[in-house]
């Protein structure tokens, strides 16, 4: 049921209007729904929670009360859409920062805190009436008690609850959020994606170190070396052989 709508001129495209929900399946699956109708670019779906919330990879999210679930309707140019669901890790970064967290990216956009998981986004391109739209799902665990996790989670996983002696409420971090995921829009709309590719290789905390990683059939292990220019990772294996990873599993080796 929606229980709130709340309005801000002041963005440029991302969160000018949102939508609150108490309760849903998945806020992807919402903002799908409302594609149907002619909605405005930027629209935010929050739920409190959701009952099937879904993660990458066909796995689900567990979202219990307390964390932040939100999702937004983007229209950007289809030629690059996957790297914007790889550069929308940096606000959910910056704000984790902001908010006393200092979490890094591990690739491709989880982020992450002490080699513990504390926010996943889920980006899925859809055509609705012959348009092409992104919608972008971020799960936070913000205000989340970890034994509410499922056990298997619980190992991998944090919450800002437990790493800060601070309450932040859900909806200001929502707010703070949604200026930073306003101007990497902009910027990504304006800027030459080279530079915002920079700075994502700043934050992505996987580069340098070693992984393995599942490229088709092939394990791939070797060193984190670089984000290429289409947002690959790069891995170097132990032959000094140069590998392209986009998705899968990537494991960080100790
Ligand atoms: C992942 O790391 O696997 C991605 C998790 C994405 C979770 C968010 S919560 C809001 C939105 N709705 C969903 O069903 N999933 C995303």
């Amino acid at each position: 049921m929606k229980i709130g709508e709340v309005h801000d001129a002041n963005r440029k495209t991302v969160g000018r209007t949102i939508l609150h929900f108490d309760a849903v399946e998945s806020t992807n699956e919402t903002a799908k729904e409302l594609l149907e109708s002619d909605v405005e670019e930027g629209l935010v779906v929050w739920a409190d929670r959701q009952v099937a919330g879904r993660g990458r990879h066909g796995r689900a999210w567990a979202s219990p009360l307390g964390g932040l679930y939100s999702s937004f309707i983007l229209r950007p140019k289809e030629a690059h859409a996957w790297l914007l669901g790889l550069l929308i890790g940096m606000p959910v970064v910056k704000a984790l920062r902001h908010f006393g967290v200092f979490a890094g990216l591990k690739y491709p956009n989880d982020a992450v805190y002490q080699d513990r998981k504390i926010a996943g986004i889920l980006s899925e391109g859809v055509y609705r009436h012959d348009v092409y739209h992104v919608v972008v799902g971020i799960g936070v665990n913000t205000n989340v008690d970890l034994e509410k996790l499922p056990a298997e989670v619980q190992p991998k996983a944090t919450t800002l609850k437990r790493e800060v002696n601070l309450f932040v409420a859900n909806e200001e971090f929502l707010d703070y959020l949604l200026n930073q995921v306003d101007d990497l829009y902009s910027r990504y709309r304006n800027t030459r994606i080279e530079f915002l590719l920079k700075d994502y290789r700043g934050q992505c905390t996987t580069i340098g170190k070693r992984v393995s990683a599942m490229i088709g059939k092939d394990r791939v292990i070797g060193k984190a070396y670089d984000i290429a220019t289409n947002g690959a990772l790069v891995i170097a294996d132990d032959q000094g052989a140069k590998h392209d990873f986009f998705e899968g599993t990537l494991e960080i080796l100790k």
